[in-house]
């Protein structure tokens, strides 16, 4: 049902973007799925005073998280790097008690980031609701709970497991609806030093590069340090320090503690600062937000139909969740993308949400090279385009749609 208020705290919400109907951005299928393929009115809205953006409407959590999850967070080898990063800030900051100490991830996936901790014999436990990503990291060694964390399961850790030194997330905590069950339950297993850090997309970057593509069924929310700092606010916690990261085209770690319990880091007044001047907590900045998706969508029609008329072949690198969006919204098809390469298995061999391209093997690309390839993944372009120098070399092109859209090689 579409919401009228803020899931954060029940301000009203204006709608900002309708993107029409879409279907689930990792909703990859097979022909014969198609009568069932499920689709939802896809729009964002925006609360002046929670300062939140979010989707008016959801699907269930269930038909997203399940055991045939089509995200396998190790398929990048620049975010496996990252998470080690990430777990090594971790452990060397001093914010793990020296006996016994306790890490929760929430959304661990396949174990990228807990790997490190259960490689050093670290006590940890992962949340991750889809068992196949699960089974995954419990291959490799990390202990993982099947299930949805709530309050209830918070409380059920800390009988099992007692407290934890730290609460660890990344690209989860924009995914949950009942996000406030989430912020209590971590307010109550973390101990009274603990710390929580996490990051997701950021809104700040969304903004100014015009990545619509970020906005799809899974991540209900577009979090910014203005909403962050006001819904853990709420809830007895403390922003103590941000730091901006390259990730997924532009994130933001947010590390928080109980109210009075950490020195509040220099970053945070200044990003915050910067917020304000971006207008992030100011409805006419998504007013013109709007402006610049519809912009976009033309310019990138427009260029796809002109190759097309030129006779070009145009295939998409990367079948990521993040493409449904694009593809859906400018209604980009077959008949302009042949095909799009990916080296997720599970994706491979099934057909685009929504609009139906074939997903291919990674192969398919090396032996039949595009005219032009639209990077879908832009956010690993550093990764690919560092890899695939001889597809440029050899005459191929990129397409890119962030910040701005254009043609690269
Ligand atoms: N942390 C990984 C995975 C991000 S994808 C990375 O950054 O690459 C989001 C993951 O969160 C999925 O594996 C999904 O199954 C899981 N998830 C979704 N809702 C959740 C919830 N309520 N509690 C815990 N995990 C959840
Ligand atoms: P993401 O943008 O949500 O991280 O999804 C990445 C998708 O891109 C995933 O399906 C794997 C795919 N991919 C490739 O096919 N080749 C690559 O080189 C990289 C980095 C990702």
């Amino acid at each position: 049902m579409k919401r009228q208020l803020c899931r954060i705290d029940e301000s009203p919400l204006t709608e900002i973007i309708d993107f029409g109907m879409q279907p689930l951005g990792n909703g990859f299928l097979e022909p014969h799925n198609f009568p069932n393929e499920y689709f939802f009115p896809m729009e964002i809205g925006f609360s002046e005073k929670s300062m939140m953006v979010q989707l008016l409407e959801q699907p269930e959590p269930e038909k997203m998280f399940h055991d045939h999850y089509a995200f396998y967070s190790s398929t990048s080898s620049f975010m496996t790097r990252h998470f080690k990063d990430f777990a090594s800030q971790v452990m060397d900051s001093g914010y793990l008690a020296e006996k016994a100490p306790f890490v929760v991830e929430l959304g661990c996936n396949d174990g990228i980031m807990l790997q490190n901790f259960a490689e050093r014999n670290i006590r940890h436990l992962g949340i991750e609701p889809s068992l196949n990503v699960a089974q995954e990291a419990n291959k490799k060694g990390v202990a993982t709970c099947s299930e949805f964390f709530s309050e209830d399961l918070a409380d059920a850790i800390v009988r099992d497991h007692g407290q934890a030194d730290a609460f660890l997330a990344a690209n989860v905590m924009c995914h949950i609806p009942g996000i406030v069950s989430v912020v209590k339950g971590i307010s109550r297993l973390l101990k009274p030093g603990g710390i929580v850090m996490f990051e997701d997309p950021y809104l700040g970057d969304v903004v100014s590069k015009t990545s619509y593509d970020q906005i799809y069924d899974e991540h209900v929310f577009l979090f910014s340090a203005l909403s962050i700092r006001h819904l853990f606010e709420m809830h007895g916690m403390e922003l103590v320090d941000l730091q901006p990261q390259k990730t997924h085209g532009g994130s933001m770690r947010y590390v928080l503690a109980h109210r009075g319990a950490r020195e509040v880091k220099k970053p945070v007044e200044a990003i915050l600062a910067r917020e304000k001047e971006q207008g992030l907590d100011q409805l006419e900045t998504f007013q013109q937000f709007r402006k610049n998706v519809e912009r976009s969508r033309e310019q990138l029609v427009s260029l796809l139909t002109g190759l097309k008329r030129e006779g070009k072949k145009i295939a998409g690198y990367a079948a990521t969740s993040k493409s449904t969006t694009i593809l859906n919204y400018c209604g980009i098809g077959p008949d302009l993308i042949e095909y799009i390469c990916d080296t997720t298995p599970i994706k491979q061999g099934k057909l685009s949400p929504g609009m139906h391209i074939p997903v291919v093997p990674y192969e398919r690309f090396e032996k039949e090279p595009p005219d032009y390839a639209f990077l879908f993944a832009w956010n690993h372009a550093e990764e690919i385009m560092a890899k695939e120098s001889g597809y440029v070399a050899a005459g191929g092109k990129w397409i890119v749609h962030v910040p701005e859209v254009k043609v690269i090689g």
